[in-house]
C-alpha cells in the first residue's frame, strides 16, 4: 500500500466528490421549504456556535482563522468530504437507529449509481494482476424475518490496495471494483474481489489541513462499501470492517460498529473467504 499516492489526488478526488453529489444527490428543495423546522435547525447550529466561543473565549485571529478555512474548504471541493466524514454518522445513526434488520452505517462521498449489473456468483470488475488478497465474501440477503429476497441487488464499492476509488482518482478504470450483484433464488450471493487497504482521506486540501492543525490521524480502516435493496424494503447503505485490520477501531470517519466486523478465513487458494448476511427492514409506509 502506498502511503503518498492518496495524497497526490486530493483535489481530483475532492472536484469530483463535490460534482457528484451536485449531480446525483437532491440539494435543498427550492420550493415547500419549512420555515419552523429551518428556523429550529439553523438557529440551534448558530447557538451551539455562540456557545463554543463564550466558552472558549475564541479570538479575533481564530475568528479569522475559520473563515478563511471555511472558504478554502468550498474551494477545494471538500464539502462532501467534510461533511461524510465528521457528520454523517450522526445523521445515520439518528435515522436508522430504530430500524430493524441489519445495522447499516455511512455512505460516505465515493458512492457511484448505476454500476455493472452482475450475477450472483461474480468477480467485481477489476485489473489484471489487480493488487491485494483474493476474498470471496457471500452470504444470503433477507427480510427482517429471515425470508430469502431473491433479485436484491448488493451495490459494492471499494478501495483498491492503493487506498484510491475508481471515479475519484485518476488513472483507474470507470467501474474498477464496482459492481451490483443480484441474489439467486434463495438470496444468495458469491462475489471474488480482493481485499481493500485502510486509506487515508485526502490530506492536501482544507480537511488535511484541519486534521494536521488538530493533532488527529486521517485513516479509514480497510472497508468494503455496499447499498443493498429489493422491492417493498427499506434500502440498507453499510460498510464491513476487518478484523484484525489497520485502524479497526480508530476511524477517522467514526463509522465503525461492533456488528460490522468481518473475520475472513484462508479459502486454501491464496485468499481469504467471509461470509455475511444481510436482514432488509420493511419499507417505511
Ligand atoms: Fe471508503
Amino acid at each position: 500500500m502506498s502511503e503518498t499516492t492518496p495524497t497526490a489526488t486530493a483535489a481530483a478526488s475532492g472536484a469530483s466528490a463535490t460534482e457528484r453529489f451536485l449531480t446525483d444527490k437532491t440539494g435543498m428543495p427550492a420550493e415547500d421549504v419549512d420555515t419552523a423546522r429551518v428556523d429550529t435547525l439553523a438557529a440551534a447550529v448558530i447557538t451551539a456556535v455562540h456557545d463554543v466561543i463564550r466558552r472558549h473565549q475564541v479570538t479575533y485571529e481564530e475568528y479569522n482563522a475559520l473563515k478563511s478555512w471555511l472558504i478554502s474548504v468550498g474551494q477545494d471541493g471538500e464539502w462532501p468530504l467534510f461533511l461524510d466524514v465528521w457528520v454523517e454518522h450522526v445523521v445515520e445513526e439518528v435515522v436508522t437507529g430504530s430500524r430493524e434488520g441489519s445495522k447499516g452505517t455511512i455512505e460516505g462521498p465515493y458512492y457511484v449509481p448505476d454500476a455493472p449489473a452482475l450475477p450472483s456468483v461474480a468477480t467485481l470488475p477489476m485489473r489484471d494482476g489487480e493488487a491485494g488478497t483474493p476474498l470471496v465474501f457471500q452470504g444470503q440477503v433477507t427480510d427482517a424475518t429471515g425470508q430469502a429476497l431473491p433479485g436484491a441487488v448488493l451495490e459494492m464499492w471499494q478501495a483498491d490496495d492503493d487506498g484510491l476509488y475508481a471515479q475519484f482518482a485518476p488513472g483507474i478504470p470507470e467501474w474498477n471494483l464496482r459492481g451490483g450483484i443480484v441474489t439467486d433464488d434463495e438470496g444468495r450471493f458469491a462475489v471474488t474481489t480482493i481485499q481493500p487497504a485502510p486509506y487515508q482521506i485526502p490530506t492536501d486540501g482544507s480537511c488535511g489541513r484541519l486534521i494536521a492543525a488538530a493533532g488527529w490521524h486521517p485513516w479509514r480502516p480497510a472497508h468494503l462499501h455496499l447499498k443493498v435493496s429489493a422491492p417493498g424494503h427499506a434500502p440498507l447503505t453499510t460498510q464491513l470492517y476487518f478484523k484484525d485490520g489497520a485502524y479497526p477501531e480508530a476511524d477517522v470517519a467514526s463509522a465503525v460498529k461492533p456488528e460490522l466486523v468481518l473475520d475472513p478465513r484462508p479459502a486454501g487458494t491464496g485468499g481469504n473467504e467471509v461470509t455475511y448476511d444481510f436482514a432488509l427492514a420493511p419499507a417505511a409506509l
